[in-house]
């Protein structure tokens, strides 16, 4: 219950960074994570992580050795993951600068980047930032998945930033949402004018 007051009140005073009144659901914390093969991941990297739902499946399902790196910028979101996973390596900061955020920690590629941010509220070229550092960092087999309380509405919106994207459809959260998974970020002078 206290995840989801925190969540409700940071809702009520930030709704466009926030973008849900409730943390994510299992299901669909475990949609996101759906099918990864860890036998070939070396480092994920969750945006947006809030209270955590996602974190909590990544930390228990990933094997010992792969890198976990959790970014939110929310003070209080922060200090709650920081006691929930002391052993995450939980960054405060904005998920916009996340090339610099990562260097400093000397990685320069990733295999998943999990987003929980409400990317369609972002400014075009925030969000362009943000899909330009993912697809700078990604591996050659690497995936980017987003999350959504909007289902398929936004897959157009992918489909210009990468050449693979498909959808799963969770029911059951509230609302009902889903996650986009895409992979062949497509390099910003190919891509096709918003
Ligand atoms: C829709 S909530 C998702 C929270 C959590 N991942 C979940 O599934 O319940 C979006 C989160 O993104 C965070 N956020 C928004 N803009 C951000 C930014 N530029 N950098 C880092 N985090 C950001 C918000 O503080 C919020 O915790």
């Amino acid at each position: 219950m206290g995840d989801l007051w925190l969540v409700l009140r940071k809702f009520v005073g930030n709704a466009r960074s926030v973008a849900t009144v409730a943390p994510s659901s299992r299901f669909l914390s475990r949609a996101i994570l759906r099918g990864i093969d860890w036998s070939k991941t070396r480092c994920v990297v969750e945006l947006g992580a809030g209270t955590g739902p996602i974190t909590e499946h990544l930390v228990k399902t990933a094997p010992p050795g792969v890198r976990l790196v959790i970014n939110e910028f929310d003070p209080d979101f922060c200090r709650l993951l920081k006691s929930k996973f002391p052993t995450a390596d939980v960054i405060e900061g904005d998920a916009r600068a996340l090339g610099a955020m990562l260097a400093r920690r000397g990685i320069n590629q990733v295999d998943y980047v999990l987003s929980g941010l409400p990317l369609t509220h972002f400014s075009e070229s925030d969000r362009a930032a943000v899909i330009d550092q993912t697809g700078a960092l990604l591996s050659p087999d690497g995936e980017f998945r987003q999350l959504t309380t909007a289902p398929w509405l936004y897959r157009g919106l992918y489909r210009r930033y990468f050449r693979d994207v498909s959808f799963k459809l969770v029911v059951r959260n509230v609302p009902p949402g889903g996650v986009y998974y895409c992979r062949g970020p497509i390099p910003p002078r190919e891509r096709t004018a918003a």
